[in-house]
């Protein structure tokens, strides 16, 4: 039975005394849109070139479909990669860059025929078999460049950040159409992307770097909702990050002094000892605001302040709101069911501020 497309155990690589990627272990699934998502220069492109066999590791192996391919070169390795900058053939038509991996496996006319038809129609370039490079948007030199990938069916596609050449609305549309053409080819991708959105979007499940190291692998739910630790909490979405110490326990709770806000209570299992310092984590859609208070029970939270920026975003706007002690949280507001003008939240508006203390979650403890 063959194994995982691709599995990296142990791997290290150093630039010099640099060390760019530290003790990188991932298993990665059998037809997966997997991504790797972490902010610039934490080694997500150097991951993938050791994938593809353009960088050694310094130490550890690389596993392709249980064969260690570690000291294989690239042209051996059931991979393909797309490159940001496209890297088509500018002397070649459409038609000749897509076929061009067939014809150096000196691959029948007609099969290279049916294979490129096939796989511009896949990318929706059927029109523009005959033209060249120079005569395309950037949309479309990426739809050759994966297609071109995709052509003799690697096992594994590699995908390096291939939208980011594009303006936004073109990238949502591509991203789109790239997990229809994962769908339908159910070849493995690895996609690299410095944008949540993205990764968020599309990906099976994301392994999340930072400065070398992986620092959770889940779906995007998880993820989401159950950040391993305040950095993750914080590069995924948006959230309030609070730091509190915990004052008190009882059976289900637990009471802790949160800098800036005050006592709050948590749903937690009180395993915790006192004294220890949490981060916290408070995404700005649990947060509801309104001029008038709200009512008061056990399960929530309440705080006062002034609305001290509103940035609109159409069917739902950003606040932030300032407490007495100059503390600001983010709030984001929806205007659905928002009939009458005079509702309308406005700079300076006096607010309550508050949430479910379910909301609330412990990102870290040190
Ligand atoms: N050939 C090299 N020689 C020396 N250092 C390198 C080399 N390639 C990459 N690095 C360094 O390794 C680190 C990781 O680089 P890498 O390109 O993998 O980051 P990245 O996560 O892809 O970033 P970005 O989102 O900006 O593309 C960076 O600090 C980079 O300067
Ligand atoms: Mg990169």
């Amino acid at each position: 039975m063959i194994g995982s497309p691709v599995r990296i155990e142990n791997v290290n690589k150093f630039f010099g005394k640099f060390q760019v990627l530290k003790n990188i272990n991932l298993e990665i699934k059998k037809g997966e849109f997997f991504s790797l998502l972490g902010p610039s220069g934490c080694g997500k492109t150097t991951l993938l070139r050791l994938i593809a066999g353009f960088e050694p590791p310094s130490s550890g192996g690389i596993f392709l479909s249980d064969n260690n391919v570690t000291n294989l070169p690239p042209n051996e390795r059931p991979v393909n990669t797309v490159f940001q900058n496209y890297a088509l053939f500018p002397h070649l038509s459409v038609f000749e860059n897509v076929a061009f991996p067939l014809r150096l496996e000196k691959t029948k006319n007609q099969e290279v025929v049916e294979n490129v038809k096939y796989y511009l129609n896949l990318v929706k370039l059927n029109d523009h078999a005959q033209k060249f490079p120079s005569q395309l948007s950037g949309g479309q030199k990426q739809r050759v460049a994966i297609a071109r990938a995709l052509i003799n069916q690697p096992n594994v596609l590699l995908l390096d950040e291939p939208l980011s050449a594009l303006d936004a609305k073109l990238r949502q549309q591509l991203l789109v159409e790239l997990d229809t053409i994962h769908d339908e080819v159910g070849i493995t991708f690895i996609y690299v992307t410095h944008d949540q959105q993205e990764a968020l979007g599309v990906s099976d499940r994301i392994a999340i770097m930072n400065d070398g190291h992986v620092l959770q692998v889940g779906t995007s739910r998880e993820i989401y909702e159950k950040p391993v630790n305040s950095f993750v909490a914080n590069f995924i979405g948006e959230t309030n990050l609070l730091t509190g110490t915990i004052i008190l326990q009882t059976a289900s709770h637990v009471c802790a002094q949160v800098e800036d806000i005050g006592e709050i209570s948590l749903p937690l299992t009180p395993t915790l000892s006192s004294g220890k310092i949490l981060k916290l984590s408070l995404r700005p859609e649990s947060i509801k605001v309104s001029k008038t208070p709200p009512l008061k029970s056990e399960n929530i939270h309440i705080i006062e302040g002034t609305i001290d920026e509103i940035i609109y975003g159409g069917f739902q706007s950003k606040l932030f709101i300032k407490t007495s002690n100059n503390f600001v949280i983010k709030s984001l507001h929806s205007h659905i069911g928002e009939c009458n003008a005079d509702n309308y939240l406005k700079w300076k508006d006096k607010v309550y501020a508050w949430w479910n203390i379910q909301d609330v979650y412990l990102a870290e403890v040190s």
